[in-house]
């Protein structure tokens, strides 16, 4: 494991046994990945994925059933590993009666922060999730996104190295999306690393350094999220007319048709070289090319090209 390796999951499983019968479900089935110190990372995939699971196996709340979770180059159960990670679970757990500073003092003292930070540091988690405005309400008659967002101020509060969220943009409007987006963008730039979920994939994509899509429990794409955009982006859709049968037979054979009429042909190719080798062909058949379009994929095509497979 390389230095800048903040977290590593290798093969994890896990298998969970439900009811009277014990039926297996397999929520994560075999997943790997790294995550680097400094980054963001993505961790994505459509509901059941396997998403929560993961996070939830990372933190020890639930045992893996095999696999193998480092962080900070410790065993997942170090409790000194623990210390330097901030959580956001994907539902906070709150005691409904208390307001959001009170809440924050308790959980203060739940990560030992000494008496005489806790005030200034709940005072300043309030003002960065913006909460100000709700301090005297108790937490139990919070909106979804307000609860989001003391999730959050409860994760940054001891200001760990590593930021584990699930779902942390859930429930919020645009802007209060964008808010804490600039809040994670903050961490980032003061040297912290991130590890979070979501299916909001616009958010992802302005974001994440690196993601890895999950389906089904397993990993079915990882990368730069600007790779996967890119390599993805050289797909291109070429549009024929005068295309005689033969010339329809030929490409349909190359599986590169993606819809034929009266005459006409519209095609998909990946990569210059495929662009080429059609283009080439078309012209020698006397095709007429009518168009040639780039398709930029955005990550939600990925996305559900994935999930297709
Ligand atoms: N405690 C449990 N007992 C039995 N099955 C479980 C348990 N927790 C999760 N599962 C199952 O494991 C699968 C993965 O669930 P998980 O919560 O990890 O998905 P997810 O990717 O976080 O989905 P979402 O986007 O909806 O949050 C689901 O089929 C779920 O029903
Ligand atoms: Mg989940």
């Amino acid at each position: 494991m390389g230095d800048d390796v903040v977290l590593e999951v290798k093969d994890l499983r896990k298998v969970f046994h439900l009811g009277f019968f014990r039926k297996r479900v397999e929520a994560v089935k075999n997943a790997s990945f790294a995550v680097e110190h400094g980054e963001i990372f993505g961790l994505l995939g459509p509901n059941g994925a396997g998403k929560t699971t993961t996070i939830k196996a990372i933190l020890r709340l639930i045992f893996p059933t095999a696999g193998e979770i480092r962080i900070f180059g410790r065993s997942a159960d170090d409790r000194e590993a623990s210390k330097r990670i901030g959580y956001m679970p994907e539902n906070p757990y709150v005691y409904q009666y208390l307001r959001p500073l009170e809440f924050l003092d308790l959980c203060a003292r739940l990560t030992g922060i000494p008496k005489s930070e806790r005030r200034d540091r709940a005072e300043a988690m309030v003002d960065k999730v913006g909460l100000r405005h709700a301090v005297d309400r108790p937490i139990g008659k919070f909106s979804k996104g307000m609860m989001q967002r003391i999730g959050l101020a409860q994760a940054l509060l001891h200001d760990p190295e590593l930021l584990v969220l699930d779902e942390p943009m859930s429930g919020l409007d645009p802007i209060g999306r964008k808010e804490v987006r600039d809040v994670l963008l903050e961490q980032r730039a003061s040297g912290k690393t991130l590890l979070f979920t979501s299916h909001i994939l616009s958010d992802v994509e302005l974001l994440c350094d690196r993601v890895v899509i999950m389906q089904k429990g397993e990993i079915t794409s990882e990368g730069n999220v600007h790779d996967l955009l890119e390599s993805a982006g050289r797909r291109v859709e070429i549009r024929l007319s005068g295309a005689s049968t033969a010339l329809k037979e030929s490409l349909s054979a190359r599986g590169v048709v993606v819809e034929s009429g009266e005459g006409h042909l519209t095609l998909r190719a990946d990569g210059q070289k495929a662009v080429d080798e059609i283009l080439r062909i078309s012209n020698a058949a006397g095709a007429r090319l009518d168009a040639l379009v780039p398709e930029r994929q955005t990550l939600e095509k990925l996305f559900l090209e994935d999930a297709a497979r």
